[in-house]
């Protein structure tokens, strides 16, 4: 488990800016057309671009908060900022995906936004900005992406990441991009998301071919070969899972019935005496020779497979509900009845799937893979309840279509799913999803092209020098 040391991997910590010449040609061309329309926008050419791609996870699901591992990899397509300072004492920013500009002030407070507005996420980023340079000066910003937003392939976080780096790199900072991937993590919170640190670390430390083993508290990482002669398939379910909606809500839900998952755990692990556990995997340290599944079994003894409420959990732990519940308001109503049991079994169970999948990797084994990849769909759907009508078809079409592994990938609640596909069977897939599922999804004629898309792990953000 995470408990082991994992190596540290090999890529170049820093963020030195790169020369456009430096990039392969599609992302090149991206760069360009970013740096044509800035200087159509703004009059000017930008000073760098900057490129934070997206990810996708291919298992360990909902697993990062609970302070167990996820092994995602960075998709080809990405958010693109092309940035400049600006005298003015403020970030302004355009987007190609937004109708009205964003804006920040850099001399009063940061105050966010109502939920749903983009400047909430760069105000994250200016957050992670002011940490490194105190009285920054100001910037003016244009945005495009390659990207699909609410895709559940990270689309905001690379927005945070690849603002956050364009800043802190007009200002010659760059700082380790590990230490960076925990600053963006906890400045995202500001769009009121409580989402735990994958998105970021991977849109920073992601390297090409590779997927990437991440660990947290503290942040670490392992480079787990990816199969030659396999492509990764993105598809989307073309319901959105936006971070700042319905979403976000639901995500919030899972948290907090893990919090209570966890506080429970501490009692029954103590025995009465509440151990200071912060996320489930802690539970690891107090029992290290115990399996995975030995905490939902001890769980189990006092924790009903029915909802439960909070109220009911202290009354039958025999604690007040003062001591059983963290300190803050709750996320959840103390008398609402809550799957517990059920979210917490996924969480060890998936964390166990996440190390087989990193060692059915290193050697090879991509069908054991996919298995992973399957059993982690069902738990998703059924103990974790986090995917949808339309993900379960888009799975189930996949799967008649060969898919190896076709799961939600990301929060679920819409967005996308995942699979691998041997290379040369790509376009026949597609071919025969966009018959079974999309053709009768979109508007007649329309192109399914931007919603499935196959691709080999990418690289992490990078800083072009213009
Ligand atoms: C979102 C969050 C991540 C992670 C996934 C679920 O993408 O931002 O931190 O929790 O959901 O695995």
């Amino acid at each position: 488990m995470g408990r082991k040391a994992l190596s540290e991997h090999r890529m170049n910590p820093s963020l030195d800016p790169e020369r456009l010449s430096d990039l392969d040609s599609p992302l090149r061309e991206r760069v360009r057309a970013a740096v044509a329309a800035y200087q159509q926008r703004f009059g000017v050419a930008p000073e760098l671009v900057v490129c934070a791609p997206g990810r996708v996870n291919l298992i360990g699901e909902h697993t990062d908060y609970n302070g167990f591992p996820v092994l995602p990899a960075a998709i080809d397509r990405e958010i693109v900022v092309a940035a400049k300072l600006q005298h003015e004492a403020r970030i302004d920013a355009v987007s190609s995906a937004e109708s009205s500009p964003a804006r920040c002030s850099l001399v009063e407070p940061l105050q966010p936004d109502p939920p749903g507005s983009w400047s909430n996420y760069l105000k994250a980023a200016v957050q992670v900005l002011l940490h490194y340079v105190p009285e920054p000066r100001g910037a003016c910003l244009l945005v495009d992406a390659s990207l699909p937003a609410g895709a559940g392939l990270s689309s905001s976080s690379a927005l945070v990441v690849g603002t956050g780096v364009a800043l802190l790199a007009l200002h010659e900072q760059f700082p380790p991009r590990n230490e960076l991937a925990e600053q963006f993590a906890a400045a995202e919170r500001f769009v009121g998301t409580l989402s735990g640190g994958m998105d970021q670390a991977i849109s920073l430390l992601a390297e090409p071919g590779t997927a990437l083993r991440i660990d947290f508290f503290p942040l670490r990482t392992r480079v787990v070969p990816f199969p030659s002669g396999y492509r990764i398939a993105v598809c989307h379910s073309l319901v959105r899972a936006e971070k700042s909606g319905h979403a976000r809500t639901a995500y919030n839900r899972r948290v907090w019935e893990c919090t209570l998952g966890c506080r429970t755990l501490a009692m029954v692990l103590g025995k009465g005496r509440r151990l200071p556990l912060t996320r489930l995997a802690d539970a690891c340290r107090y029992e290290p020779s115990w399996p995975l599944s030995r905490f939902v079994d001890a769980l189990a003894e006092v924790v009903p497979s029915r909802p439960v409420s909070a109220r009911e959990l202290a009354h039958s732990l025999n604690v007040s509900l003062d001591e059983l519940l963290p300190p803050g308001p709750p996320v959840v109503p103390p008398e609402e009845p809550l799957p517990i049991l059920a979210r917490v079994r996924h969480v060890f169970e998936e964390a166990e799937r996440v190390d087989q999948a990193v060692e059915a990797l290193v050697r090879g084994d991509v069908e054991a893979l996919g298995r992973l990849m399957e059993a982690s769909h069902a738990s998703c759907r059924d103990y974790y309840e986090v995917s949808c009508e339309a993900l379960e078809e888009l799975v189930a079409c996949a799967r008649s279509a060969g898919a190896i592994g076709p799961r939600l990938t990301g929060a679920g609640f819409g967005g996308a799913t995942v699979q691998l596909i041997p290379e040369a069977a790509v376009d026949a897939f597609f071919a025969t999803l966009d018959a079974t599922f999309y053709r009768k999804r979109l508007p007649p004629g329309a192109d399914a092209g931007p919603y499935r898309f196959g691709f080999v792990p990418s690289s992490g953000v990078r800083v072009v020098a213009i």
